[in-house]
């Protein structure tokens, strides 16, 4: 892969990159439609990237059809799909992380303190590996962006970061691999995320100002599904990812919720 990225830059060609863990949806079809507009090589990869799950989650669980993503990601128009295997990107006597500091301690961060190390550490490499000129990630996961943002930053990256808008099925569940988990029973308690988010912004609109307030009500829907545990839900700066009190500047209610044992994530701009 490194290989043939530094074949095409040679060419004068620009890299766009949609990392992936596959079990390709619309959502990330959508980003390589984007990347496809933005560059003129598409790269996406297929990793389940192991040191994001923490003992006790997903990874062994997490859904896999490899055959099926790559006629997906063929039929956008991807020029090369990167599947490596984890021995390939840890080798033995990997040692080397990424780690970002406050950006990663909040949110999905309390009760996922590793993830936000994983998904750093393996764009980095990632990143490296394919050289892009662009890269695309969704809004969906609204902390990895920003964290990603700031880690192009930091590290100096010369790479530039395309935000691609949360893709949702008609009734307006966030498209995720992980919905392959919920039983039928267990779609409307899903859905009560995306409602929660909406209500929030109809609060805003009303002129609602208050955190605690909108925090409130989002709860109280939430809570009225059977078998939802609430994660987090939260109303924070788009770019420090601070809690905000006061919505009297652009805030992103994000949340974390489970229902029965599938985590769900969601968020939104609470004004237009
Ligand atoms: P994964 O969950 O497969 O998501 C890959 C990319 O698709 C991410 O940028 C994510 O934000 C985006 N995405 C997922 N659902 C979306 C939706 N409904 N609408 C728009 N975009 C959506 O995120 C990861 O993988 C991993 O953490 C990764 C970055 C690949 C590192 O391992």
């Amino acid at each position: 892969m490194q290989s043939r990225a530094r074949h095409w830059r040679r060419e004068g060609r620009r890299i766009a990159f949609v990392p992936t863990m596959g079990f390709l949806h619309e959502g990330h079809l959508s980003l390589m439609r984007i990347g496809r507009e933005r560059g003129d090589i598409l790269v996406t990869s297929i990793f389940v990237n192991p040191t994001q799950f923490a003992p006790g989650e997903d990874f062994e669980a997490y859904p896999r059809d490899m055959a099926r993503d790559l006629t997906l990601a063929d039929s956008v128009g991807t020029d090369a799909v990167f599947t490596p295997d984890n021995e390939m990107i840890y080798e033995p006597g990997f040692q080397t992380y990424v780690n970002s500091e406050r950006l990663a301690t909040g949110l999905c961060g309390v009760s996922r303190p590793i993830f936000f190390r994983g998904v750093a550490t393996v764009v980095a490499k990632l990143f490296n590996i394919v050289q892009p000129a662009i890269a695309v990630f969704g809004e969906k996961d609204f902390q990895q962006l920003v964290i990603i943002r700031r880690l192009v930053t930091d590290l100096n990256y010369d790479i530039e970061i395309v935000a691609g808008p949360t893709i949702r099925e008609k009734n307006g569940l966030a498209m995720s691999s992980r919905n392959a988990y919920l039983r039928s029973e267990q779609r409307p308690a899903a859905l009560g995320l995306f409602q929660a988010l909406q209500q929030s912004r109809a609060l805003v609109r009303k002129g609602e100002r208050r955190a605690d307030r909108i925090i409130d009500a989002a709860t109280r829907h939430i809570g009225s599904f059977d078998e939802t545990t609430i994660d987090y839900i939260a109303i924070v700066d788009p770019e420090t990812l601070e809690d905000l009190a006061v919505v009297d500047r652009p805030a992103r209610m994000a949340l974390a919720v489970k229902v029965g044992s599938t985590r769900l994530i969601d968020n939104m701009a609470l004004e237009d």
